[in-house]
């Protein structure tokens, strides 16, 4: 379903064959495929269409202009998190109705920018939040639309550091409060408390934590009609896990089997914020073998990138599949690379690796690709070790075009001054 795939032993991006890529924009890069993003969004839309959900990409998995404006482009909506990925949503024209704001922090500028542009809803985290977006309005005479996320104290069965539905987590309101919360919401003259939002947590594999999450809101709202408050947009957040090694995720049309039924009883306005589903697969990290170096123990491919610039398996001891561009072929004349490896960065810390323990066949100046990088790859990189953030490039068929630039020297000390 991946758009990487092997011909004639070359790994390709869509029509685009990555080594001769290599050699024309020098390595490392990002290289996204614009028809994986567009699959697996229509993927989600049909699974889902018989609740004619809106889709709000999660900007936070890869914020690339070229990225957001392909998926806006196509009738995505945007889960925006700060002001920065405001600003973002507003260079691509995204329209207001589409966009929905979550994060436990928001700050009174970032609040008051997105309610200027009109936002469609605030996905609000606590009290003291609700409070301020409300004196907010009040200042500037408008009425904004909320959802309260609320915390369903569900397990996702995923890595600690992406789950957000236990009570532990700093994540949404507990149900009391938000019945407390809903039944006082006269206080609050300036909002229209109408909605409910959900985030379980991220790469998720099953549809069973949604199931229970959806079926513990869907009591809390049937509780809050008989006290004649309505609700009328239920946000079920992002999640959606994929492949990276051998998990066996749910499919979209395996989770909307799953999840509907509890959906369609509750006739709402149903959103969706997916971000890993969209971009994961759409994305591969590539990079150069700079040097093989054997040691008593192991071996080691050194490569040219590093976990600034992928951090997930360092972060999060994440597994990404990493491929040779070139497939070498049984009779190869050439040594053979196929001891197993580590596949480590040049960057001073040994938790600097892209993969442990790999078998993978490539000499000092082969090229790699680390599959599965196309979400919470870049966005999550940054210049430790004082090295330029790498370029991504978009691939439409035959073309390719650099989205971002690679960065320079002279980019590393902008606005620095001694
Ligand atoms: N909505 C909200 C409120 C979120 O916080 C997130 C992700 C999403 C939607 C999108 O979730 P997704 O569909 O992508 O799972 N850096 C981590 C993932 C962090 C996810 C944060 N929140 C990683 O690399 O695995």
């Amino acid at each position: 379903m991946s758009d990487f795939k092997y011909k004639k032993d070359v790994l390709y991006c869509e029509n685009i064959n990555l080594e001769k890529l290599c050699e024309q924009i020098g390595t490392p890069f990002y290289v996204y495929s614009k028809k994986t993003l567009l699959d697996n969004y229509r993927k989600l839309k049909a699974a889902f269409r018989s609740v004619n959900p809106l889709i709000c990409y999660s900007v936070k998995a890869n914020s690339n202009l070229a990225v957001l404006n392909t998926l806006v482009k196509a009738g995505s909506g945007l889960d925006i998190v700060s002001g920065g990925e405001l600003f973002r949503a507003k260079k691509i024209k995204c329209p207001a109705d589409k966009i929905v704001y979550a994060s436990v922090g928001k700050t009174e500028p970032e609040i008051a920018d997105a309610i200027k542009y009109g936002i469609r809803m605030f996905n609000v985290e606590s009290v003291p939040e609700l409070i301020k977006i409300n004196s907010c309005a009040v200042k500037m005479c408008k009425k904004v639309d909320i959802a309260l996320r609320i915390n369903p104290d569900v397990e996702p069965k995923t890595h600690k550091y992406i789950t957000t539905g236990k009570k532990e987590t700093k994540f949404g309101i507990d149900m009391d409060t938000a019945w407390e919360v809903f039944n006082d919401k006269d206080k609050f003259r300036s909002v229209n408390l109408c909605g409910i939002h959900l985030h379980i947590g991220s790469q998720i594999l099953t549809p069973a934590p949604f199931v229970k999450a959806i079926n513990k809101t869907s009591n809390f709202i049937g509780k809050l009609k008989k006290n004649n408050i309505n609700i009328t947009t239920l946000n079920i957040g992002g999640g959606l896990g994929i492949i990276y090694d051998n998990e066996s995720p749910a499919t979209a049309a395996e989770f909307a089997a799953k999840i509907l039924p509890s959906l369609k009883k509750l006739d709402l306005k149903i959103i969706l914020e997916p971000g890993r589903f969209i971009a994961g697969n759409a994305g591969a990290f590539v990079c150069s073998v700079t040097y093989v170096k054997d040691t008593p123990v192991k071996r080691f491919l050194i490569i040219d990138g590093a976990m600034n610039d992928l951090v997930r398996p360092s972060l999060y001891g994440a597994y990404h599949s990493i491929l040779p561009l070139i497939r070498r072929k049984e009779n190869d004349v050439f040594e053979k690379c196929e001891r197993i490896s580590d596949v480590v960065g040049p960057v001073c810390e040994s938790g600097d690796f892209l993969g442990k323990e790999r078998k993978i066949d490539v000499s000092a100046g082969g090229r790699l690709a680390v599959l599965g990088a196309g979400a919470y790859g870049f966005v999550m990189s940054s210049n430790y070790n004082s090295r330029p953030r790498v370029p991504e490039i978009l691939v439409s068929g035959k073309i390719f075009t650099v989205v971002r630039e690679r960065e320079t020297y002279n980019d590393l000390i902008k606005g620095e001054m001694f």
